[in-house]
Order: structure tokens, then C-alpha cells, then sequence
């Protein structure tokens, strides 16, 4: 069918046409968030999900509803290089600007910029990559001790000033909240700990790979009482025929029901390959209702299409002893699989590839569900090493 109107969506933060089955986390950030606007308790909410989940587009979502009623947002997504200050800098004078617009909060407003000021000229000795436009003179003693832990606290508690004045609240919106170092990551916890008992509205709505959740807890150990840690998965199968039909329908394109199933067990439910399941069953089928052979016919396409970009950007960046242990890993299967096995399918001792493990839990490709177990953060990745490196020779090279 015609191309031009296919309505499917796959690709990495791109919104689904239909944003299946998030309902009730949707409502979750909206209670958390408007609870804190009015100074009451409210947990952070870090959500946590394997890649392609829908963790982007469900933060985008969020972050537009509640810019949509009235909180001031700031929309971060932690790179594996940038320090901490240096991401929440920027982003944080943008947010002040705008609530320096508003009469109330139009002095503390000014003071907060001067608390950034203060912040980000202090630490610029520690951290160097902080770039930030500076539009006021620091205040002396105003979060500018050169201690990231003290000065990011005081420069949060004189942002939430600034918010209660206006009446709102600051959510900062982060993604990939697994690549900030644990040390960072604690000062900002402890951070949102000082706003919290203060009653002051700034709060954290974060995304990130399942590893986040003991990062969070190695960082403070009180992390676990001030997050909560809500599961981003699949959809399920109910979900999932919503997520494909209704963006069909809109376009006066029905699918039997057999297709739809189809196109369920072929993704397990996981957003992204229903989209690109979806896509490519809609370019192969001439007519409406798609059918269970057009979406046969699609999954050949489906699959060149996910190992030439989803899993192919992932498995580029590999270094061959990784490759090596992802290989080994998805000749056991999809896992998780007990480290030990792992090592034994390498012919290694468990010590010397525990180094290539812990690159690869670092990098987010792979996770650690319990003590001494591994699974990978990508669906479906056994699948594709077998794929990309069939038969015996991985073991040779
Ligand atoms: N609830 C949903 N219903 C239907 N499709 C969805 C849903 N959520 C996400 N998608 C689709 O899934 C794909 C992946 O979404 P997204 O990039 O947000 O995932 P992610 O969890 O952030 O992945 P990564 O960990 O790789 O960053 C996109 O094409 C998006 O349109
Ligand atoms: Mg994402």
C-alpha cells in the first residue's frame, strides 16, 4: 500500500502512532509531579526498560504534558562522556530564563541565575566541559564552593525557590540516566533529597537501562525510599493490537486478526520491532484487510531492516573480544545466562573475561538481573549474533 500514508514509526525516539498501553505510568508522573507543585511528598519515578521499550517517547510525552499544564521542564539525555554539572548547566538557565518571565518569581529567578553563575564558574576547575551563557554575576557564597555535592544542592533549592514562587514546579527529564558516574549520581540524589525535605518543587523524572536501578541504590543507599522504579516493557498482546491497529484504521486500513497476532508473536510485543513489523507488512500488502501472508512476507524485510540499523549500530561499536562474549552468550540462548556458562562456552576462566563483562555492562549492552547472572538489553540480540556471526568460525577469531 502506499507508502507515503504508512503510518508506523520505527526508530530510535521517534513517536509511535499510537502510544499503547502507558496509560497508567503517564498517570503516575502526572499525580507525582502536581503532588510536589503543592508541596506535597512524592517518590521520583525512574523508569526502567530494555532498548526499545519506549522509554524516549514516553519521557517526550510526559515532558508535553506537563509543559502543556504549566511546569517548567528541562529535557536531558546523559551522554556516556559528559559530566553531570555539565549536562544540567545549560539546561537549567533556559528553564530560569523563562520563570524569570514571571512577575512572582521574577527576583528569585534572578538569584537562582546567579546561583548557576556561581555554580557553574566555581566548577569549571573540575569540571571543564561545563558550557554555559552567563547572564548575571555570581552572588558570593551562593553555591560557588567548588564542591559539586554542596553547590548542586544550594543551586536546586534556589531553582525550587524561584518554581514555588511561580506557582510550578521544575521536572528535569532525563534519559540514560545509567551513564552518569555513581558519584554524580549520588550528589544529585542527595540533591533532590535536601528539595524534598524543604518541600521545595524541583523533581526528577528519569529513563534508563534495568543497571540503573543498583546504580541508584550503590550511590545512596536511601535511593530505593526516594525513587521509584516503575517497569518499561513490552506490550501485551492486547496493547500491542491497539498499537497496530488503531494507527491502520485511522488511515481506513483494516488487518485480519491473524496478522495482527502474527506480528505479536514475531516481536514478543516489544515496541520497537511492532513497529517495524507493522511497516513493513503495510509497504508488502496491495490491499486492505493486511493479511497473515503479507505479514509472512514482511518479516523478512522487518529483520533486514532492524539488523541493519537497530542491531547493527550496537554491534558496530563492539570491540572483538565483546562480539566474542556476546556470541558465546547467544549460543546459550536469550538468558539470562549464569556467567560461569558464558566463561565455559569462551573455553576462558571466569576472572579473565570478567573485564570484557564489565566493559559490556558499562556500555549498557548487557546487565546483571541477580549476582553472577547476564542478559542483554536488547531483545532479541541472541538472535542477531547468530545471524551476523553464524556457524563455529566466532571462536577462532
Ligand atoms: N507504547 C508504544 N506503543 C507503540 N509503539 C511504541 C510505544 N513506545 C515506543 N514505541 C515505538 O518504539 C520505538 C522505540 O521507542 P524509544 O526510542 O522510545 O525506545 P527506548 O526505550 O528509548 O529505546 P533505547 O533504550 O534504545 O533508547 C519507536 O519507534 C517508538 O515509536
Ligand atoms: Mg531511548
Amino acid at each position: 500500500m502506499d507508502p507515503i500514508t504508512n503510518p508506523y514509526s520505527p526508530g530510535a525516539g521517534t513517536p509511535p502512532p499510537e502510544l499503547a498501553g502507558r496509560d497508567e505510568l503517564l498517570n503516575k508522573v502526572r499525580i507525582a509531579i502536581e503532588r510536589i507543585r503543592r508541596g506535597r511528598s512524592a517518590q521520583s519515578i525512574l523508569m526502567l526498560g530494555l532498548r526499545g521499550v519506549g522509554k524516549t517517547v514516553l519521557l517526550d510525552q510526559m515532558r508535553d504534558n506537563a509543559e502543556a499544564t504549566g511546569f517548567y521542564t528541562l529535557r536531558i539525555e546523559a551522554p556516556e562522556s559528559l559530566s553531570l554539572p555539565a549536562l544540567i548547566a545549560p539546561e537549567l538557565r533556559v528553564t530560569l530564563l523563562r520563570l524569570s518571565k514571571v512577575e512572582q518569581a521574577k527576583t528569585y529567578s534572578v538569584l537562582a541565575l546567579r546561583a548557576l553563575a556561581g555554580f557553574a564558574t566555581a566548577l569549571k576547575v573540575k569540571f571543564q566541559d561545563i558550557e554555559v551563557g552567563l547572564d548575571f554575576e555570581p552572588e558570593p557564597g551562593l553555591a560557588d564552593n567548588g564542591d559539586l555535592a554542596h553547590d548542586l544542592a544550594a543551586l536546586l533549592e534556589a531553582v525550587g525557590i524561584a518554581a514555588k514562587k511561580a506557582g510550578s514546579a521544575v521536572v528535569m527529564f532525563i534519559d540514560e540516566l545509567q551513564y552518569v558516574e555513581e558519584d554524580q549520581l549520588a550528589v544529585l540524589i542527595s540533591a533532590l533529597h535536601r528539595c524534598a525535605q524543604r518541600k521545595l518543587p524541583v523533581t526528577l523524572v528519569g529513563a534508563g537501562l534495568p543497571q540503573l536501578r543498583g546504580r541508584m541504590g550503590r550511590a545512596k543507599s536511601y535511593a530505593e525510599r526516594l525513587f521509584e522504579f516503575p517497569d518499561v516493557g513490552a506490550l501485551n498482546e492486547e496493547e500491542a493490537a491497539l498499537a497496530i491497529t488503531k494507527p491502520a484504521e485511522e488511515e481506513g486500513v483494516e488487518l485480519e486478526t491473524g496478522a495482527v497476532a502474527a506480528i505479536f508473536k514475531q516481536t514478543n510485543g516489544y515496541p520497537y520491532f511492532i513497529q517495524e513489523w507493522a511497516k513493513s507488512a503495510w509497504d508488502v500488502a496491495s490491499e486492505s484487510p493486511i493479511t497473515l501472508d503479507d505479514v509472512d512476507a514482511a518479516s523478512t524485510i522487518a529483520i533486514a531492516a532492524l539488523d541493519s540499523s537497530f542491531f547493527r549500530v550496537r554491534f558496530d561499536r563492539l570491540t572483538p573480544s565483546e562480539k566474542r562474549y556476546l556470541r558465546a552468550m547467544a549460543d546459550l540462548g536469550p538468558g539470562p545466562h549464569r556467567s560461569g556458562d558464558i566463561a565455559g562456552k569462551l573455553e576462558r576462566p571466569v576472572q579473565s573475561v570478567a573485564p570484557v563483562r564489565n566493559n559490556l555492562i558499562k556500555s549498557g549492552m548487557i546487565w546483571s538481573p541477580y549476582h553472577g547472572d547476564t542478559a542483554f538489553t536488547v531483545p532479541l540480540f541472541d538472535d542477531f549474533m547468530q545471524r551476523i556471526l553464524p556457524g563455529d568460525e566466532w571462536k577462532a577469531v
